[in-house]
């Protein structure tokens, strides 16, 4: 067998094999064991309402089980341009909407469509790594914005700026972000859209978590500003707000003369979403909407749950403002060791599996994700179970070396 560290000559020189191994390594290591507390993967522990999974089952029943319109569905599409300009999004027509199979994909879309081999793309750093891959796809350089606690790991402006050159043609926002948690407040959204518009940059805002938001925190969609509609792509989806990451489907909006072009691209990728799917996603989209909220309560609470454990731990965290991460600071506990061997010890030894930061791009590896997935209890549980791994690494710190 080859060893993991070989590279197999027949791969294309752009597939990297990086990221994913500590991922897989942690998977192997919760196969063997039994009672995993999962905070590590984004995909919610809470199953679709059930008036939305009756609605996808209705449509297979009734026949949607052909392809169809490469943008999507028409009342899905005029849907989504309704909620989007509602909830003070950009104002766009149904041709101006692109229903994709899940946000992911369409990063991938946005960025063959409209990347060229040199240009340059920020995004935020930590962010979410399959920015980094589509660039890499459309052999583009991904200009990595680094984000710290000095700013409670939100992106800023002034961040950007620097960063700029004549090569930069796309900037990507994640609002709220992910592995922080953070949100990057209206005002400085405002700031951003300038800076997009002062150098001529395409923004890529991404909204998939805006609907889970906490406390005071609220997001700004940049599309709804001055002069900024005709240059901002939006990604949003289903998976986080209605709980449908298995259904595979999300959607961006944008000016008619890039969305066009871009769903010949998801044409040639999927032809079209799953029908099933974009019917699920109508009665997501126009039904009642005290699921979303009543979600959100529950993540909030978890949330802090989370920030009630990791207090008593003294560990130190950004301040979770949105999505269902919290992000926090395993040097601040002085063990010794990395966020990444922490995280492998934390699953070996107590069977908790959360994410490091690194895997988001964060070259520090001090940081962690912990997504709140799982029940209070089990989150209670899994704080005692951090605690107890955070005194055995402390008690063979203190063990003089042989
Ligand atoms: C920031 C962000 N954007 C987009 C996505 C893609 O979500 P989906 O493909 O399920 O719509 C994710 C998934 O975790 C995400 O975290």
């Amino acid at each position: 067998m080859m060893d993991r560290k070989t590279r197999d000559p027949r791969l294309a020189n752009r597939v990297k094999l990086s990221e994913e191994h500590l991922i897989t390594r942690m998977a192997n290591i919760a196969d063997g064991l039994k009672d995993v507390i999962k905070l590590g993967r984004g995909d919610p522990d809470l199953d679709t309402p059930p008036h939305i999974v009756k609605a996808g089952q209705d449509a297979l029943a009734n026949g949607a089980t052909h392809y169809t319109h490469p943008l999507g569905i028409l009342p899905l599409r005029e849907a989504i341009a309704a909620y989007v300009k509602n909830h003070d999004g950009g104002d766009y027509a149904p041709d101006e909407v692109m229903v994709t199979p899940g946000g992911q994909q369409a990063m991938f879309i946005i960025a063959l469509s409209l990347l060229n081999a040199g240009d340059e793309i920020l995004a935020p750093c930590p962010g979410y790594n399959p920015y980094h891959q589509a660039a890499e796809l459309a052999d583009a350089t991904l200009v990595k914005v680094p984000m710290t606690m000095a700013t409670n790991f939100t992106l800023t402006a002034e961040m950007i700026e620097p960063l700029i050159t004549p090569k930069s043609k796309m900037l990507v926002l994640i609002n709220p972000n992910n592995p922080t948690g953070t949100v990057t407040a209206p005002d400085e959204v405002r700031k951003i859209a300038e800076l997009c518009i002062k150098h001529d940059l395409i923004l890529l805002s991404d909204e998939i978590y805006a609907r889970l938001v906490y406390g005071n925190n609220s997001i700004l969609s940049p599309a709804s500003l001055p002069g900024m509609r005709e240059r901002t792509i939006t990604l949003s989806g289903f998976s986080k707000a209605y709980a449908m990451t298995g259904w595979r489907i999300g959607y961006i909006t944008g000016p008619k003369e890039l969305i066009t072009p871009m769903s010949e691209i998801n044409h040639a990728f999927a032809i079209s979403t799953a029908a099933v799917s974009q019917h699920a996603a109508l009665a997501a989209m126009t039904g009642p909407q005290d699921c979303v909220e009543e979600m959100r309560q529950t993540y909030d609470g978890r949330r802090a749950a989370i920030l009630e454990g990791l207090t008593k731990m003294g560990m130190r965290y950004a301040e979770p403002q949105g999505a269902f991460y919290v992000y926090a600071d395993v040097s601040s506990l002085d063990l010794g060791i990395t966020a990444s061997a922490f995280c492998e010890r934390l699953l070996a030894e107590g069977e908790v599996m959360i994410y490091p930061g690194a895997i988001y791009g964060d070259h520090t590896d001090d940081f962690v994700r912990m997504s709140m997935t799982q029940p209070v209890p089990r989150i209670r549980e899994a704080m005692d179970r951090m605690a107890t791994v955070i005194q055995t690494i402390r008690a063979d710190l203190r063990q003089p070396a042989l």
